[in-house]
């Protein structure tokens, strides 16, 4: 499966991918990582296994909509056939979604429906769970509101600040996308308006 991915910033999911793919986990070939920030770790990242990089600086572009264009042509010339949002810093529009061709997924750090958008982690501390985690999930229009592929819990301690709660979701969110990658890989995800199901490996 061809994979692409976008991230803005330190590219720590990217490089959790990267390392599962070097061991041979992954059945798949990184096709291409782009980014908006022309400074993101996660192009370094990429280069250092020979990954393409492209970067699409909003201040290039005329407006959003010309950026997103130019992205979803990258996409389409590299065969696209999965689209990896890792920690991808802006909302992809209407527009961006209704035009790809292939899926697209994100891995957000709460248990989703709870704390979407910016800040999970704070949201999560403010609102005083004592469970939080992360969700992989397929993108739709909605902000993080797309079907669920999967999620893992992760509890939330007495004392944790925004630091240690981030941390210890980051270590489960460097299994679990990996895991999401190779189970659509794998043609194991299926998905039926919101219900996502998992053929379980026999
Ligand atoms: C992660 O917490 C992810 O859940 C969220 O953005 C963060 C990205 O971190 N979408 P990294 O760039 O992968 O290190």
């Amino acid at each position: 499966m061809r994979v692409a991915v976008l991230a803005s910033g330190r590219g720590s999911n990217l490089q959790a991918l990267i390392d599962k793919w070097l061991e041979g986990f992954l059945p798949i070939t990184f096709v291409g990582v782009g980014s908006d920030n022309v400074n993101a770790e996660a192009l370094l990242r990429a280069q250092k296994v020979r990954i393409p990089v492209r970067v699409f600086p909003l201040d290039d572009y005329a407006d959003k909509k010309n950026q997103e264009i130019d992205i979803l042509n990258w996409l389409e010339d590299l065969d696209t056939e999965l689209l990896v949002l890792a920690g991808y810093m802006r909302v992809l529009s209407k527009y961006f979604i209704s035009n790809a061709t292939y899926p697209i997924i994100n891995i957000h750090p709460s248990l989703l429906p709870a704390f979407p958008g910016l800040n999970a982690q704070k949201q999560a501390l403010d609102y005083g769970v004592k469970v939080s985690g992360c969700t992989v999930h397929f993108v739709d229009e909605g902000m993080d509101t797309g079907p669920i592929i999967l999620q893992e819990a992760v509890p939330v301690y007495d004392g944790d600040d925004v630091a240690s709660l981030s941390k210890r979701i980051l270590k489960v969110e460097h299994q679990l996308y990996p895991e999401a990658v190779r189970l659509i890989a794998l043609g194991k995800v299926k998905r039926e308006g919101r219900k996502v199901s998992i053929l379980r490996e026999s």
